[in-house]
């Protein structure tokens, strides 16, 4: 295969999977609540620290399997940058089960897309991307991820 074509070929395929992203677990987040396998973003443009663009759409997606069954599911999106979270304004407290299936079934793997837009009044830099996902009627039951993402004009 000549390297455009296998460039091509492997863009394509990233386009389609979602590129997938590092990503830790928050702390003290437990793993027999929740655990998360894979985060993908799209377009990631790094295999490190995402970088995404003001006022462009990703779709952000991940994979987890909660240890919990509930038909309340929340969801939203904080900028942890030092002592507190700081919630992001596109996604706060949503609806979970506009993005994921519910209910939620214990051990049962399921996965939640978002299309996430950078407003354009945002600061760039490099931020601490922190995703919640839990229970309206247990807050104690929640898998939550962080993953480090570049903002730029
Ligand atoms: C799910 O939670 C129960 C207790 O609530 C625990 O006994 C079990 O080990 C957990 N399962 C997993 C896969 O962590
Ligand atoms: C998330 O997106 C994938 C791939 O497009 C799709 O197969 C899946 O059904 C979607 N899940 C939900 C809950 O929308």
């Amino acid at each position: 295969m000549q390297p455009l074509t296998f460039l091509t070929v492997a863009s394509l395929l990233a386009v389609v999977l979602g590129e997938v992203a590092v990503f830790k677990k928050c702390e003290p987040a437990a793993d027999d609540i929740c655990t998360i396998s894979e985060v993908r973003i799209t377009p990631c443009k790094s295999d490190k620290v995402c970088k995404l663009k003001k006022g462009e759409l990703h779709s952000i997606s991940f994979d987890f399997v909660p240890n919990f069954t509930t038909q309340k599911l929340k969801t939203g999106v904080f900028w942890a940058n030092g002592a507190v979270d700081v919630p992001f304004a596109e996604l706060q407290e949503a609806d979970g089960c506009q993005y994921t299936t519910c209910p939620t079934e214990a051990g049962k793997s399921q996965q939640l897309n978002y299309s996430l837009r950078i407003g354009k009044k945002l600061p760039s830099g490099k931020f601490q991307l922190k995703w919640k996902v839990w229970n309206e009627e247990n807050s104690d039951q929640y898998c939550c991820f962080l993953s480090n993402i570049r903002i730029m004009k």
